[in-house]
């Protein structure tokens, strides 16, 4: 397979795939120039929220998503040179939970690198996961892109160490989407002076791809699609021409654009979460976006659990959602207006129009 493989070629070879079915995984593609042999393509896969019933039973719908998923991403072609894991391996950070994600992602062929979700965090602190996967934070660097993994899910000590009956209590109050006996999620002092120490070894100019589990951008805090920490996180990448975040955790298409870098979130294999204001049925909870976002419909279940394909073409990036449901998206990288842009649907007439439920 040869690596400069044009980028029509691989939507179509993508396309071929999607119409065996919607996949729920995406596909990265770091570009430096059409035909150059740097290219390259990373897969990723988020959110599978494997649920332990009892005994050896678990949630199949979950169990399906990350199965369908995992055997997906064997099949790509071009073939990508690693994989990436989102976070929220687990429903509630249990042993078996996470044991039986890993099982299932065990199939999948090539190097998997991941990052730690709340819902894999809060029982044990990150014991279990960590024993499993090696630490939360670290970077790496593959054909001149440098890759940051930063757990964001952490909170203030105050929190986590208060007097819980059980520790599942304390993973229940944070594994609920509205909770408010929960604590917003931060990245905290020793990562972002570690994150420091990480990037000053790095030429400005060089393509940096940040992986957190929450967004570090503020969303919504009230479901903390939010990281309290976001803009001391965001002065720290500051200095680099192009940087781009992805993230999980939300469950649904969302990009943004602050500054030099570009948000990107990615789908999930279980289940799709609405956008706030559509959840609370209030008027709008949101925050004043600097780009506004458009998305597939939150209430239809398979909706927004589809893939994407990222082109990162000279350190921008590219997503191509694949709806199994729903007309596919690209949100790309706009030169001129200088953020991410969905291409067929960012004109307010094109827009699906917000649904009214009752
Ligand atoms: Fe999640
Ligand atoms: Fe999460």
């Amino acid at each position: 397979m040869s690596k400069s493989i044009g980028r029509r070629e691989f939507l179509k070879r993508g396309g071929a795939l999607l119409a065996a079915g919607g996949l729920p995984l995406s596909l990265v593609e770091i570009a430096f120039g059409t035909e150059n042999e740097d290219n390259f393509t990373f897969a990723y896969i988020s959110d599978s929220h494997i649920t332990h019933v009892k005994g050896k039973e678990f949630v199949r719908n979950w169990d399906r998503g990350l199965i369908r998923a995992v055997a997906e991403t064997n099949l790509l072609d071009p073939r990508p040179d690693f994989i990436f894991y989102g976070g929220d391996i687990a429903q509630l950070g249990k042993p078996e939970e996470i044991d039986h994600g890993l099982e299932i992602l065990s199939g999948l062929r090539g190097d998997v690198h991941y990052v730690m979700g709340e819902h894999d965090y809060y029982l044990d602190l990150g014991e279990y996961w960590r024993k499993q996967l090696g630490p939360d934070h670290y970077s790496f660097d593959h054909k001149g892109v440098h890759f940051v993994v930063l757990n964001s899910i952490l909170t203030h000590d105050s929190w986590t160490n208060k007097k819980w009956d059980k520790p599942m209590d304390r993973m229940k109050q944070m594994a609920r989407l509205d909770n408010p006996n929960g604590s917003p999620f931060m990245v905290g002092d020793a990562q972002r002076v570690w994150l420091k120490k990480d990037l000053d070894t790095v030429s400005t100019n060089t393509p940096l791809v940040v992986f957190s589990h929450s967004p570090l951008q503020k969303i919504y805090k009230g479901w903390n699609f939010w990281t309290d920490d976001a803009e001391q996180v965001q002065a720290l990448l500051e200095p680099f021409d192009k940087v781009t975040v992805l993230y999980g955790h939300v469950h649904q298409i969302e990009y943004n654009q602050i500054g030099n870098i570009s948000f990107n979130s990615a789908m999930a294999t279980a289940w799709p979460w609405p956008y706030p204001a559509s959840y609370t049925q209030a008027e709008s909870y949101m925050p004043k976006l600097t780009v506004e976002m458009n998305r597939a419909d939150p209430f239809f279940e398979r909706d927004a659990t589809g893939w994407q394909f990222i082109n990162m073409h000279t350190g921008d990036v590219d997503v191509h959602y694949l709806l199994p449901d729903n007309r596919n998206r690209v949100v790309g990288f706009d030169e001129k207006a200088g953020h991410p842009v969905d291409t067929r649907y960012q004109a307010v007439a094109d827009r699906i129009p917000p649904q009214i439920h009752y």
